[in-house]
C-alpha cells in the first residue's frame, strides 16, 4: 500500500474515506457535506440554532446573533450552564453510569470516574469554593498537573459562574504571577505537584514564588497529588481534601447569561505580553458540541484520547467541553509520551482500547524517529480515527501515522483552529472528506473561510494570501480580556468586519486550505505558540543583555527551533557560561518550552534606518545563510557578514 501511494507527488495522493467509515458516519459524503455547507453559509443562524438546540438552556434565547462587528453576541438573552450541559443533561439515561474520565497517572495508577461520580464531585467542589468565598464572576487561576481535578475544578468553577483561567503547568512563576494580574484573579487551584518523567514539577512552590510579589490572590487551594513537601500558608492555603470534607454534594447550577465569561486563556501574540482570550458561554459549548460530534463522529462507545494538556486550548475544548457535551468516555493521561520510553502511548492505547486518537505533528516526528517496533510490538486495532492539530503536519508524518498507527484503515482529521477560534474550524469529516496529506481541506458548517490579498480580494487557486473567517460564529473569541483595542487591532483591522487569524495560507484546485505559518511574529515550537517578543523581553531583562532579537529555524521533531541573536552590555564576558545562564532565565521567566535552542552572540543586530530589528535577515540565516532579497534599507551592510561569521 505505502508503494502505491509513495509513486505518486504529494499533491496527488488522495485518501478517501473508507466505505465502511462513511457507512455508519454521520456525514456519509462529499456531496452531504457541500449540501449542508452551502446551507449553513447562506443561513448560519439557521445551522447554529439547530445544534443549539440539542443542549440543555435554562431559558431559551431571543435572538440568535447580535453583531455590531468586532462584538458579537450568540444566543442573545438565553440562559446556560457549561457544567449542568456536561454532567446533568446525561444523568437521567443510560450515560449516568457510563465512564466519562478514564485517567491514567504517570507512575501506572487508573481511576474511572462515572458521569454520576464526576457530577457528584463538581458539586462538592463547587460548594467547596463557595465556601472559600469565590463567586460569580471571579477570575480562578487553575494551576495543575493532568488529573480529573484539573476537570473537576473547571467544571465547578463554570458551575457557580466563576471564571477559569488554566496556567499550563509547565509555566514559571513569572508566568504565573502575570497571568494573576492581568486577569485580576482571587483565588489559585493547584497540586503539591504533578508527574513529569519520572519526576515532581513543585507546582505548589511556583505558585508561592509567584504570590510573593501579589497580593491580589486571598485563597490557594492545594490537591494532595504526590505528597512532595510544601509549605502553607495560615488563612490562604488550603488543602482540596480538606475542603471538600464538608461541602454538600448538592449544588444547583447557576442560570448565566449565554454571554457570560466561561474562561480566560493566555495566548503568545506578536508583542512582549500574552493574550487574555475570552470565551463566554452559549456560543463556546454551541460550537465545541457540535465539531466534536461531526469531526470526531462521536459515539457512546468510543474511547477518545485527546493527547494535549488542559492548560492549553485544545485541552478546554476537546478533553473537557467538547467530548463531555457529547456523553463521550475521555481517556486522561497526565505525564509524557516517552515515559518510561516512547512506547507509552501505544501501550495506553491499546490496554484501554483506545478509538479515537488526536494528538500533535510534533509528537507524531518524535514517535517516527524513535522506530516502528515500538507502535509495531503493540496492539493498535481498536482505533478507528485519528485526529491532528496545533501546526501544519508533513506528508511525511501524515503518512506514517495513517499507516503504522491507523493501520491504513483509520480516517485522519487534520484540524485547523486557534485559542481565539475556540473550536475547530477546517478539517475534514472523517465520513465525507478525501484528504491529502498536509492539508487541514475544508471549512466546517456555517464556518466562512477564505483567503484574501492584500487588498482585500479572494485569492485564486494555489495563490497564497492571508487565512480569514469572513462570517461571526458561536465559539469566537469575544474580546481580550481588558484590551478592547487590542483586540480590534490585532484580529480586525486588515479588512473590515472580517476576522483575520495570523496564518498564511493558499487553496487548492478543490478548495482544500493549506496552512503554511504564521504571519506574524509568533513561532510554533511542538505545536505551542510563542511570541518572539516575549521571548526576547525574557532575554534583555537579564543584566548581561543589551539587545535580543529571537527567530525560528526548521527543526525536524519540534516544528521550530527557537534562535536568540543577543548583544552583550560593555565589559560583559560571553561564552558557553552565560549561553546557559541565558537559557534557565528564560526558562525562569517564561517556562522551559521558551528556551532557546541556540544562542548566538553579535556585535550588533541588523536593523532598518528607522532602528527595526529585521528578523526576515536573522531568519535566512539560520536556515542555510545566504541573505538574499531586499536589503537596501539595511542601516549598517557590516552586520550581516559578521553574523554569517560567527555562524
Ligand atoms: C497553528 C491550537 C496547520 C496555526 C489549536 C494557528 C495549525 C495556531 C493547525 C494556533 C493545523 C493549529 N494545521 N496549522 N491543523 N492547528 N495550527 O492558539 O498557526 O495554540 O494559528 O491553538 O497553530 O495555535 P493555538
Amino acid at each position: 500500500m505505502t508503494k502505491k501511494i509513495e509513486s505518486h507527488l504529494t499533491e496527488d495522493r488522495v485518501i478517501k474515506p473508507t466505505k465502511e467509515f462513511s457507512k455508519s458516519a454521520r456525514i456519509s459524503s462529499l456531496a452531504q457535506y457541500k449540501k449542508i455547507y452551502k446551507e449553513s453559509i447562506q443561513s448560519p443562524s439557521k445551522f447554529w440554532s439547530k445544534e443549539a438546540k440539542e443542549l440543555h438552556w435554562q431559558k431559551k434565547w431571543s435572538k440568535v446573533l447580535q453583531w455590531t462587528p468586532p462584538f458579537a453576541k450568540w444566543f442573545v438573552g438565553g440562559k446556560i450552564n457549561a457544567s449542568e450541559n456536561c454532567l446533568d443533561r446525561h444523568l437521567n439515561g443510560p450515560r449516568k453510569n457510563k465512564a466519562a474520565i478514564i485517567w491514567e497517572g504517570e507512575p501506572g495508577e487508573t481511576r474511572t470516574i462515572t458521569y454520576a461520580q464526576l457530577h457528584r464531585e463538581v458539586c462538592k467542589f463547587a460548594n467547596a469554593l463557595k465556601n472559600q468565598g469565590i463567586k460569580k464572576r471571579d477570575r480562578v487561576i487553575i494551576y495543575m498537573p493532568m488529573v480529573p481535578e484539573a476537570a473537576i475544578a473547571m467544571l465547578a468553577c463554570a458551575r457557580i459562574g466563576a471564571v477559569h483561567s488554566v496556567v499550563f503547568g509547565g509555566f514559571s512563576a513569572t508566568s504565573i504571577l502575570d497571568r494573576v494580574e492581568d486577569s485580576g484573579a482571587s483565588a489559585i487551584i493547584t497540586a503539591d505537584g504533578g508527574w513529569r518523567r519520572g519526576k515532581v514539577v513543585p507546582l505548589k512552590a511556583n505558585v508561592d514564588e509567584a504570590l510573593k510579589k501579589s497580593k491580589l490572590v486571598k485563597k490557594v487551594i492545594v490537591l494532595e497529588r504526590c505528597k512532595n513537601e510544601v509549605k502553607m500558608k495560615r488563612g490562604r492555603d488550603i488543602w482540596w481534601h480538606k475542603a471538600m470534607e464538608n461541602a454538600s454534594t448538592d449544588c444547583p447550577p447557576a442560570q448565566l447569561d449565554s454571554e457570560h465569561p466561561l474562561y480566560i486563556l493566555y495566548t503568545s501574540g506578536s508583542t512582549g505580553k500574552p493574550k487574555g482570550i475570552l470565551h463566554t458561554t452559549g456560543g463556546y459549548l454551541t460550537g465545541t458540541y457540535s465539531t466534536t460530534k461531526y469531526i470526531f463522529d462521536i459515539r457512546d462507545d468510543d474511547i477518545y484520547w485527546c493527547t494535549a494538556d488542559v492548560g492549553w486550548v485544545t485541552g478546554h475544548s476537546y478533553i473537557v467541553y467538547g467530548p463531555l457535551l457529547n456523553g463521550a468516555t475521555c481517556l486522561m493521561y497526565e505525564g509524557a509520551p516517552n515515559f518510561p520510553d516512547f512506547a507509552r502511548f501505544w501501550d495506553i492505547i491499546e490496554r484501554h482500547g483506545v478509538t479515537i486518537f488526536y494528538t500533535a505533528p510534533t509528537a507524531i516526528r518524535a514517535f517516527i524517529k524513535a522506530g516502528d517496533h515500538l507502535p509495531e510490538a503493540h496492539d493498535l486495532s481498536s482505533l478507528r480515527l485519528l485526529g491532528s492539530v496545533g501546526e501544519p503536519i508533513n506528508p511525511e508524518a501524515w503518512m506514517w501515522y495513517h499507516e503504522k498507527i491507523g493501520g491504513g484503515k483509520c480516517p485522519i482529521v487534520d484540524t485547523w483552529w486557534q485559542t481565539e477560534t475556540g473550536a475547530i474550524m477546517i478539517s475534514p469529516l472523517p465520513g465525507a472528506t478525501p484528504t491529502k496529506p498536509g492539508t487541514a481541506t475544508l471549512p466546517f458548517f456555517g464556518i466562512d473561510a477564505a483567503i484574501l490579498d492584500e487588498t482585500g480580494k479572494e485569492c485564486k487557486a494555489n495563490e497564497g494570501g492571508r487565512l480569514v473567517i469572513r462570517k461571526p460564529w458561536p465559539s469566537m473569541l469575544r474580546t481580550i480580556y481588558g484590551d478592547k483595542r487590542r483586540f480590534k487591532k490585532t484580529y480586525w483591522d486588515d479588512y473590515e468586519g472580517i476576522y483575520t487569524a495570523g496564518d498564511g495560507a493558499r487553496r487548492d484546485s478543490d478548495g482544500n486550505f493549506w496552512i503554511v505559518g504564521r504571519l506574524d511574529d509568533v513561532l510554533n515550537v511542538s505545536g505551542h505558540r510563542l511570541g518572539t517578543a516575549e521571548v526576547e523581553s525574557a532575554l534583555v531583562s537579564h543584566p548581561s543583555i543589551a539587545e535580543a532579537a529571537v527567530v525560528g529555524r526548521p527543526d525536524e521533531i519540534k516544528g521550530q527551533g527557537v534562535v536568540a541573536f543577543v548583544t552583550v552590555k560593555e565589559g560583559i564576558k560571553h561564552g558557553a557560561k552565560l549561553v546557559t545562564t541565558l537559557r534557565n532565565h528564560v526558562s525562569k521567566e517564561i517556562g522551559p518550552i521558551a528556551k532557546p535552542d541556540d544562542i548566538r552572540f553579535a556585535n550588533a543586530l541588523p536593523k532598518t534606518r528607522s532602528g527595526k530589528i529585521m528578523r526576515r535577515l536573522l531568519k535566512e540565516i539560520c536556515a542555510g545563510g545566504e541573505v538574499s532579497g531586499d536589503t537596501t534599507t539595511l542601516e549598517d551592510f557590516q552586520v550581516i557578514a559578521s553574523l554569517q561569521k560567527s555562524n
